[in-house]
This record gives C-alpha cells, structure tokens and sequence, in this order.
C-alpha cells in the first residue's frame, strides 16, 4: 500500500513508518519538522518537508491510498495558555489535510486521537461510550476532529479510524540496529523525565501526593509505542468506507508515578530522587482504558509492560547521548 504518514519526524510517527517501511508499503512522510526530526524519519522512506495546508494535495495526488495522521500539537498545558494554536493547529490543519483527501479520492485514514477527549473520567476503565467531557483546549480539539471524521464517512464515504491513546513510552530498534523513540523538547512526559534525572543524578518532580489513590500519585494505563504500531497497523486493514471506528488504546492497567519511578530505578541501577512538588494543573487522577472493543474487533491487545517500555526508553537514552 501506497501511505502518507504526516508527523513522521515525531516520536510514533516515526516508529509507525519504521514498522510500514520494514513490512513493504511504500512509504512518504509530510512533517513540517515544528517538533519533529529530520534523522527521525527512517531511511528508504520519502521524506517531504511541509505542511498539511500547502503541501498535503501535491503528496496525495502523487499516489497515496491511506492516509496515518499523527502530526499535531500535543503539550496539554500549552493549549491550555494557547487555545488558538491547538484549534488552529491541530483541528484547521486536519481540516485541510481531510480536503485535501476529498479532492484525491483518498478515503482510508487512522488518526491519532487521545485519551483527554474523555476528561476526568466517571468511571475506570474508560469505554470509548463513556462521556467525552476533555478539560483542555488539546483534548477538545483532538475530540472535534473525532466528530469531524464521523461527518466525512457520512457524508462523503470517508474510512477513518481514531485511535485514542492512553500514556505512550518505549522505543523501537529495527533490524538494522536504527532506534526510534522519544525527543520532545521541553520534555513533559513522566518516564523520560525520570530517565534523565536516572542519567544526569538529578531529583525527578512527582506532580502532586495528595490524589485519592492508594500512594497519594496520579495512575496512568502505559503502553509501549511499538503495541501501539501494530494497532495502526491493524487499523489500516480494517477501515471501511462509510463507516468512524473508534478505538481506546491501553493496557487495562494501571501504575501510579511512584510505581513508574520504581520501575525506572530496577531498570536504570540508579537509586532516582525525588522531588514532591504540587499538582500540575489539569492532571485527572486515574486514567485506565477499557480496550476491549479493539481486542473483539481487531485481536489487539498490548503486550509488553512497563519493565519493558522503560528499559527500551531507557536504551534510547544511553544511544541518543541524551
Ligand atoms: N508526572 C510527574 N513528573 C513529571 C512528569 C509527569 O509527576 O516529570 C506525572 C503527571 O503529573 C501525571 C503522570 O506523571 O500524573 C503522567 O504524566 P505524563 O505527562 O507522562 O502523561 P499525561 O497522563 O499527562 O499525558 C498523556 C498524554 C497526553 C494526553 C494525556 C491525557 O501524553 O498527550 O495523557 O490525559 F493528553
């Protein structure tokens, strides 16, 4: 299959291709490399710098049949001071992106939706039925794109498939030796911060103590960026014209940060400090999903756990230098 992967500079963009790459689709990546990185992008892959408004129609009129949409803004408190980069950012970019689409005849699309579209949640764990009430401008733009794509398989036989991750960590290592993983700057994501505090001797900041949970910390569903891979590209194979699937995507499990920073310390051989710190604003206290419907409708399930993530991520680190 001919796929366009736009964002496939970034973090799971990358991993994405790598895998589509390695399993024989050909391949072209749209990154405007806002975020992303130019060494990111997995060799033999087409790499086209650009954006979704100006160059999206071009790379799908050269030939694509399936469209994997990861690029967007994604830092939760900056859409929060930022509203109008998020909306702009994440659902006018797609808007074009999805034109674009109509004006190629391309149908098939796996998007990356989020697990903030559900908010703070009525019940653990979250079923993609549950309300969808996000609390920031990131969750509702990602949630108004969700809508979007169930109006264009009405209206116009669109063959989406949102895919609404729950805590993404990991790194993947292809059979050239090549990794791919995760370089966000700032970085606020919980497991490499407590790996760079492993690798520089510094205290990791724990985000509040007082949650009404069993160790006073938020709880979290990880799932390794490489489970999630194989999700898209099950999702790939299962769009079907005229119809929005939308899936949760998450382990069913959860771990609390205290219990991730334990996790990091067996992993690293590094006795991490810590810092206790008040709560970052926004932050629910529990997060875990149901993933049932993806396991009935697509055999997924994750398999690797949260051992296995960090010392993947953990690997990335020490070969990134980082
Ligand atoms: N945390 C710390 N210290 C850190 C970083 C994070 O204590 O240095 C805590 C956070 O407060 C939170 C937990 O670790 O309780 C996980 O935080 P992350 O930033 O790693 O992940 P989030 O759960 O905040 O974010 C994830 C995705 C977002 C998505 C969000 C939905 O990364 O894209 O889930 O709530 F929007």
């Amino acid at each position: 299959m001919r796929v366009l992967v736009t964002g496939g500079a970034g973090y799971i963009g990358s991993v994405v291709a790598a895998q589509l790459h390695e399993q024989g689709h050909k391949v072209t990546v749209l990154d405007d490399l806002s975020t992303g990185h130019t060494d990111a992008v997995p060799h033999g892959v087409h790499f086209v710098k650009g954006s979704l408004r100006a160059d999206a129609s071009a790379v799908l009129a050269d030939g694509i049949d399936a469209v994997l949409h990861f690029a967007a803004k994604s830092l939760v408190g900056e859409s929060v001071a930022d509203p109008a980069k998020y909306w702009s950012g994440n659902l006018g970019a797609t808007l074009a992106l999805l034109e674009a689409m109509r004006g190629c005849r391309v149908h098939k699309l796996v998007f990356s939706s989020t697990a903030a579209v559900y908010g703070e949640p009525e019940r653990i764990p979250i079923a993609e039925t549950d309300p969808t009430r996000p609390t920031s401008p990131y969750g509702a733009s990602k949630l108004a794109i969700d809508a979007t794509l169930t109006e264009f398989a009405r209206l116009y036989g669109f063959a989406p498939v949102s895919l609404r991750y729950f805590n993404v960590a990991g790194a993947y290592r292809n059979a050239h030796g090549a990794w791919f993983g995760e370089r966000h700057d700032p970085e606020t994501h919980l497991i490499p911060n407590v790996l760079a505090a492993a690798d520089r001797g510094e205290p990791v900041s724990i985000f509040g103590t007082d949650y009404p949970t069993p160790d006073g910390t938020c709880i979290r569903d990880y799932i390794h960026v490489t489970d999630l891979a194989d999700a898209h590209l099950r999702a790939l194979d299962a769009c079907e014209r005229g119809r929005h699937r939308v899936y949760n995507l998450g382990s069913q499990r959860g771990f609390s940060v205290r219990e991730v920073i334990e996790v990091c310390r067996t992993v690293t051989g590094t006795d991490v400090t810590v810092s206790e710190v008040s709560r970052r604003a926004g932050d629910p206290a529990v997060l875990v999903a149901s993933s049932a419907r993806i396991s009935a409708d697509l055999g997924w399930r994750a398999t690797r756990d949260l051992t296995g993530m960090a010392a993947d991520a953990w690997h990335f680190t020490q070969v990134r230098g980082a």
